[in-house]
Order: structure tokens, then C-alpha cells, then sequence
């Protein structure tokens, strides 16, 4: 939510500005803004939409001679998308960009207007730079302190003063790393924003100050330095290129074969690198969306292991009143390890002396940081806003969790056909295009399933909603004669996620009075069958069932947003990594 990229040293930051943001794009997309910077000027440029029409703007400016510069992308909270509310945002002498929420806002900014402070926007982050501004004399580092104590809320902030050629910036639930290169420094919300120029990086605790000059740096909290070592991201800048495809998304499910191979390969013989979940009596699986829909494949291995399981969205686990048993790990799914509601979950497990384990992609994130254990799912840069490889690696390691609790001989033999079963079957992309085409002109479509296929059928619905824009519903197969068939009328789709053998003729059963009703069904199992339209995957073990089935949804999801001409990496209203509540 929102990409903040900064830079000082001894280039003009103008290309190294417009780069990121277009890396950063994944983070929000509705409106975009760079400040540069030198002794004697600040020249802020903003734009409405896409980092393309900034890109435009700025190349049809004359631009000032600068060596420092801050920028960021928008993904709208308060304030509608529009160029005055774009950020970087200027009050008196302080610019800033801001990536997070100041749930005080309001009341700061009454405070200041009763100092006469006045604002142009609706946003919180001008309250911040009011603020900043407001306790600014001639120390900027000491106005960032006062104004910090006063927030509540989240912030990534970089921050410049007309007053001197330095570069600063604080995080506080909110991400942000400290890049060094040899001639200059970059501050930015992902290191995958940088790649090209640096693979250097800093990790910057909550509340540390970062201040840059042209030379050094310097971090400081409270007052006292604090000493961080420099770390080495072995992200590769092919994550950030299409590599051909048209799409990221498209891209992603291709890479899925080959990620899914690496973690069985590294994990096979090596099961002693994976937590034991054996010695918990209680298991808590929290995440938002898709991984929660991971999660919830999770509870049902979990559960047929032997464990007692409950799973909730991060958004309602961390307002429960949760009695927290001896001996319970809370496993925290997050691909970003940036995800606000899945952060103050993990911190509520940790706060109540629980085990924490995270499953999640971005080594730096904060989850990543703060978990008890951490399994990395390893996907590389994920930048479809529209999860995909990461999902299908998060139930890889579910569950290859579940088989060190439970190991068996047959899990084995089926693991390793996985990645060439796959891989077969996202070959057959005509397939795909072909169901699709019976699909767009739709615009409702639900999916049942029961078990593991439900959990199933909420992932593939989700996928299919959030590219295509075609409202579409997931229902456990037995609830949805209790209301939701009246919905179903001539030629409705229904996906029936029919792969679990003990339910496999009840849903069947679900199936047939949808379509003795009109629906138009389609069979996703592992069986031949006689239904006109049907996704036919290989039949394996049941804890690896998923990461044949989901693919084939994810494919479908891809082929019917293409024939509608939605934008498949941007969605609209979403962005990537949900850093607000
Ligand atoms: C859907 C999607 C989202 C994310 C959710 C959690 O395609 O990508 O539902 O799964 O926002 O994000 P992370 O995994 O980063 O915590």
C-alpha cells in the first residue's frame, strides 16, 4: 500500500525515482509524485493514475539540476486520488512522501489549525508534514522526533528540508529499507525497487531515524546511534522483467513448476529443517485472502494429523478474546510479511507467549523479523497484485509440514511428480482460453466444494473476482440449498471442486440439483466424467492435491480478464501489500 523510493548521492535521481516507482507500482496505482531536490530549489511534480502519466509529466518538464530526491506511489486512504493529494506532499520547508495511516490525523490537524496552520489537502499525510514543519526550527532531526511522539498510526516516511542536502527517513509498522551504493544512498518500501543499482541493504527498526548526506549515514533512536549491519538480497532483477509474458501474472503461474521443484528438492531428504509441529496440542492459522485461504487447506492436513486447529482472518483474530492454551503455535501466512492485520495478529500471539511461525516469501519483511520460526516459501519477487506462486508455495510448505507430523510413503512417491504434473498441465493454455471464452460474458459465477475443495473453490472464486470483475461466490457444497440456490438460474456457471474422495459423491449430488436448476456446471476433479465442461487434474495424495487443482483456476482467472481487457497485474481498487487495517 503506497511505494516510497528516496535517494541522495552523487546523480540525479530522476531516473533512479521514475525506475522505482514503477517497481513500486504493485504497491498502488492512483496517483504518483517525485520531489527533487538541490541547495536552493525543490521541484515537485505530480500526476493522477499510473506511474506512465508521472513518467510523461516529468519528461515534458524542464527538470532541476539535483542530487537528492524523494518519490512514491499512491494507493488512496484518506482523500480521494487526485494530484493535490498525491504525495510528496510540502508544508513550510518540509517535503515528504508517506506510505501507512495516522489514525490521529483529525485531531493533529484541528490542533494546528487552531495555530493557523493551513491545509490544501485532505490527507493525513499533510498533517504530518504540517506537524514536522510546525516543530521544525533548524534541526530536522529533532523536529522528526516531536512529531513521531505525537503519531498514532503507521509511517514510512522520507523526508527532505529546504534548509540542508541531506536525506531522512523512519518507519514504524510500515516498511522501509535503507539501500547503500558506493556513491550514494536510497531509501525504499522493497529492495526489489533498487536491484539494478544496489543489492546492499539495511534493515531499519521501528522509530530509527536514518539521516544520509552525500557520504555517510547515519541511524540514530532516541538520541543514541545504533549500528546496523549491511546485508547482501540475492533478488535477481529477472523477477522484476516479463521475461516475454504479457503479463506478471501469467509469468508467475509459469514459474510455479520450477519453485515448487526447489522447495521439494530442499525439503525432501532435510525434513529437519521444517518445524516439528508434533509438540503443539493447538494450532491458530491467521492470514488475509489468499493466504488465508492457504491457511485454511492447512486446517483441514492439520486436523486429519491430529491436531486441533482454528483459523481466523487477521482482520478479526486480533480483536478476538482468544484464551491462548499451553502449548499453542499460531502460524502467521503472509506472502509480503507486510499485511497490517496479519502483523498485529502475530503480535498478539507474541505478546501472549505463544509459539509464532511464519510462512511467508519476504525475507526483510517485519513477519518475517518477529516470528519465533519462519519457513521462507522462496518465490522470488511476486508482482501480479493477484496472488499466485506464492499461494501455491505457502500449501507446499503447509503441506510439507503436515508430513513431518504424519510422514507416509505414498506422500513421497506423489511429491516428486508434482512439478512435471504441473508443469503438463499449464501447458494446456489453448484449454484454458477455451473455457474462457464460455465464461466472460458471465457475470456471476459460483464455485462448491467440500473440505479441502472448499477451501479450494474460495481461492479459485477470489482469483476469478479480483481480475475479472465478474462477481463470483464460493459456498461449502451442502450450504447453498439453505439460500444462495435462488441465485442460480439458466446457464449460471458453477465450479464443483470435486477431489476429495470421502465427499466426492455428496458434492456430486450438491452438483446435480444446481443443475437441475439451470446452472451450467463445471467439474474440476480427478475423475473422467460425462459433464459437458470439465478440468481433469491427476489424482494424488491429498495433501498435494491443491497445488494441482488451484493452477488450473488460477489459468482460467488469467484467460477470462484477458477476453474482458481488464488490467490482469493492476486490478482496480487493490494494491499488493495491505500495510493499512
Ligand atoms: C489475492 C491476494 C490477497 C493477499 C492478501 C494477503 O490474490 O493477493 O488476498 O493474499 O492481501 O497478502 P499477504 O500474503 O502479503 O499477507
Amino acid at each position: 500500500m503506497c511505494g516510497i523510493i528516496g535517494y541522495i548521492g552523487k546523480e540525479n535521481p530522476k531516473e533512479f525515482l521514475i525506475e522505482g516507482l514503477k517497481k513500486l507500482e504493485y504497491r498502488g496505482y492512483d496517483s504518483a509524485g517525485i520531489a527533487l531536490k538541490n541547495k536552493t530549489e525543490t521541484q515537485i511534480i505530480k500526476s493522477v493514475g499510473k506511474i506512465s502519466s508521472l513518467e510523461e509529466k516529468v519528461n515534458n518538464e524542464k527538470i532541476i539540476e539535483a542530487n537528492i530526491g524523494i518519490a512514491h506511489t499512491r494507493w488512496a486512504t484518506h482523500g480521494i486520488p487526485s494530484e493535490v493529494n498525491a504525495h510528496p506532499h510540502k508544508v513550510g520547508k518540509i517535503t515528504l512522501v508517506h506510505n501507512g495511516i495516522i489514525e490521529n490525523a483529525k485531531e493533529l490537524k484541528e490542533e494546528l489549525q487552531k495555530e493557523n496552520v493551513e491545509f490544501k489537502t485532505t490527507t493525513d499525510t499533510e498533517v504530518i508534514a504540517a506537524l514536522m514543519n510546525y516543530y521544525y526550527k533548524d534541526d530536522v532531526k529533532a523536529a522528526i522526533e516531536k512529531t513521531i511522539k505525537r503519531l498514532k498510526g503507521s509511517y514510512a516516511l522520507a523526508i527532505i528540508c529546504d534548509d540542508c542536502e541531506k536525506l531522512y527517513a523512519i518507519r514504524c509498522e510500515s516498511p522501509l529499507i535503507l539501500g547503500v551504493k558506493e556513491d550514494g544512498f536510497f531509501v525504499t518500501s522493497d529492495i526489489g525497487a533498487i536491484i539494478n543499482h544496489t543489492n546492499k541493504y539495511v534493515l531499519l527498526g521501528e522509530n530509527e531515524i536514518v539521516e544520509m548526506d552525500y557520504n555517510n549515514y547515519k541511524i540514530t533512536k532516541n538520541g543514541q546511534e545504533i549500528k546496523r549491519e549491511i546485508n547482501i538480497s540475492d533478488l535477481k532483477d529477472k523477477d522484476n522483467n516479463l521475461q516475454g509474458y504479457e503479463h506478471y501474472m501469467m509469468k508467475e503461474i509459469m514459474e510455479e513448476p520450477v519453485l515448487v521443484d526447489n522447495i521439494i528438492r530442499k525439503y525432501k531428504d532435510n525434513l529437519d529443517l521444517l518445524p516439528d509441529l508434533k509438540k503443539y496440542k493447538h494450532i491458530h492459522i491467521v492470514g488475509c485472502g489468499s493466504a488465508y485461504y492457504a491457511g485454511m487447506i492447512g486446517k483441514y492436513l492439520f486436523e486429519d494429523d491430529g491436531i486441533k486447529v482454528e483459523i481466523d482472518v487477521a482482520s478479526e483474530y486480533r480483536y478476538r478474546n482468544i484464551i491462548y492454551e499451553k502449548d499453542t503455535l499460531v502460524i502467521l501466512i503472509s506472502q509480503s510479511g507486510e499485511t497490517a492485520d496479519t502483523i498485529a495478529a502475530m503480535r498478539k500471539a507474541n505478546s501472549n507467549n505463544a509459539d509464532t511461525l511464519a510462512i511467508v516469501n519476504v525475507e526483510t519483511s517485519t513477519i518475517a523479523r518477529e516470528c519465533t520460526y519462519k519457513v521462507l516459501i522462496e518465490a522470488g519477487r511476486e508482482v501480479a497484485v493477484a496472488t499466485t506462486k506464492a499461494f501455491i508455495l505457502q500449501v507446499l510448505i503447509i503441506s510439507l509440514l503436515s508430513y513431518k507430523i504424519k510422514e507416509d510413503k505414498k506422500y513421497l512417491e506423489d511429491l516428486v511428480k508434482i512439478p512435471q504434473q504441473l508443469k503438463v498441465l499449464l501447458d494446456k493454455s489453448g484449454f484454458y482460453k477455451k473455457l474462457a471464452d464460455s465464461i466472460y460474458k458471465h457475470e456471476d459465477v459460483f464455485f462448491i466444494g467440500r473440505r479441502i475443495d472448499y477451501a479450494i473453490s474460495m481461492e479459485g472464486s477470489l482469483k476469478l473476482k479480483e481480475v475479472s470483475y465478474i462477481h463470483s461466490d464460493s459456498y461449502q457444497a451442502g450450504e447453498l440449498k439453505h439460500g444462495t440456490i435462488s441465485l442460480i438460474n439458466d446457464g449460471t456457471i458453477v465450479f464443483a471442486i470435486v477431489t476429495d474422495e470421502e465427499t466426492h459423491d455428496k458434492t456430486i449430488s450438491n452438483l446435480e440439483e444446481v443443475i437441475s436448476r439451470g446452472a451450467h456446471p463445471i467439474y474440476v476433479g480427478t475423475e473422467e466424467c460425462s459433464y459437458e465442461s470439465s478440468i481433469i487434474v491427476p489424482k494424488v495424495h491429498k495433501k498435494l492435491q491443491p497445488l494441482l487443482v488451484v493452477p488450473t483456476l488460477q489459468m482460467i482467472a488469467y484467460y477470462v480478464a484477458y477476453k474482458r481487457g481488464c488490467d490482469i497485474d493492476k486490478p482496480k481498487n487493490l494494491a499488493k501489500s495491505v500495510t493499512v487495517e
